[in-house]
C-alpha cells in the first residue's frame, strides 16, 4: 500500500523518529559486515530521510517508492538538499527491477508490515535476494506482533499541531493478522481535510525466518529494532541484518 495526502505531513507528524540514531545502527552494522562504500537501495523510501544520509556519506544511493505523493516530497527534498547523485525509482518494491547489483538494501519504519500479506513479504525478499551482491546485506525492521495486539491494538493517537491536526486510528483485525489504520488530518492552513486508509500486516518471527530461507537468505543479527539490544518477548520492533545464503 502506498502513501497518499498523508505523505505531504510525514515528517510533519514523524518528529520522534530518530533516524540518525537508525541510520548509524544500520551503518555499523553492514560495516561489521565489510559492507562500507558501494551501492545502497532503500526500499520503501517515503520522504527519504536515510537515503539522503546515505548519500551524505557517500554511498551511491537507489530511493524507491511507489507513492506518487511520497515521490513528489521525495524529489522536493532531492533538490532541497543539491543531493543530485541519488536516483529515485518509482517501483513497487515486491516487483523490485534493478540494473546490477546492490551492496546494501534497507527497508525501514515498518515498510515491510505494509506490504499486503506474507505473499508479498516472500515476493520482496525473493527480489532482494536476486539483485544482492554476493557479500551484500539487507538491513529491514518489522513492527511485532507484540507491538500490534498490545500496544497500537484499537487505540487511538491525537497530534494537534500548530499548522495541522492528524487523528490516527487503529483496528486490530486479529483473524486477519493486521491493523486497519484510519488517519483524517486536517490542514489548518489551506483549511483542507484529508482521510487515508491502510493496513499494516504482522507476522510471527517463525514465519519471517521461513520466507527469508526461502528466498535463501540466512540471518546474520535479529536484535531490539528501538533498544538495539536483544529480542525480548515484549519487543515493539525487530531489526534483521540477512545475507546470502553461499
Ligand atoms: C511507513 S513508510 C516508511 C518510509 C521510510 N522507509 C522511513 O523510514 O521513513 C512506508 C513507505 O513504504 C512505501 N510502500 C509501501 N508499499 C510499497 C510497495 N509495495 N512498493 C514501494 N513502496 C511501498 C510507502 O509509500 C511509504 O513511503
Amino acid at each position: 500500500m502506498s502513501y497518499k495526502e498523508f505523505s505531504y505531513f510525514y515528517d510533519y507528524f514523524n518528529y520522534n523518529a530518530d533516524y540518525d540514531k537508525l541510520f548509524d545502527k544500520i551503518v555499523s552494522l553492514a560495516s561489521r559486515r565489510g559492507v562500507k562504500t558501494g551501492i545502497v537501495c532503500d526500499l520503501g523510501c517515503g520522504t527519504g530521510e536515510l537515503a539522503f544520509r546515505f548519500d551524505k556519506a557517500g554511498f551511491d544511493v537507489i530511493a524507491v517508492d511507489n507513492s506518487d505523493e511520497m515521490l513528489d516530497v521525495l524529489y522536493d527534498k532531492k533538490d532541497e538538499l543539491g543531493a543530485d547523485d541519488v536516483l529515485i525509482l518509482k517501483q513497487d518494491i515486491t516487483q523490485l527491477d534493478m540494473y546490477g547489483t546492490v551492496d546494501l538494501f534497507t527497508c525501514t519504519f515498518d515498510t515491510v508490515n505494509h506490504l499486503e500479506g506474507a505473499g508479498k513479504v516472500q515476493a520482496l525478499f525473493d527480489k532482494v535476494s536476486l539483485f544482492m551482491h554476493p557479500d551484500g546485506v539487507f538491513i529491514f525492521d518489522i513492527n511485532t506482533k507484540y507491538k500490534h495486539t498490545n500496544i497500537l491494538s484499537d487505540e487511538q493517537f491525537d497530534f494537534i499541531e500548530e499548522e495541522a491536526d492528524c487523528h490516527w486510528k487503529n483496528t486490530l483485525e486479529p483473524e486477519n493478522s493486521r491493523t486497519k489504520i484510519s488517519i483524517s488530518i486536517e490542514d489548518k492552513h489551506a483549511k483542507e481535510k484529508y482521510f487515508e486508509e491502510f493496513y499494516e500486516y504482522y507476522y510471527e518471527l517463525r514465519d519471517i525466518e521461513t520466507m527469508l530461507k526461502k528466498a535463501k537468505l540466512s540471518m546474520v543479527t535479529l536484535i531490539d529494532g528501538e533498544t538495539f539490544g536483544p529480542v525480548k518477548p515484549d519487543s515493539r520492533r525487530y531489526l534483521f541484518m540477512v545475507k546470502k545464503e553461499q
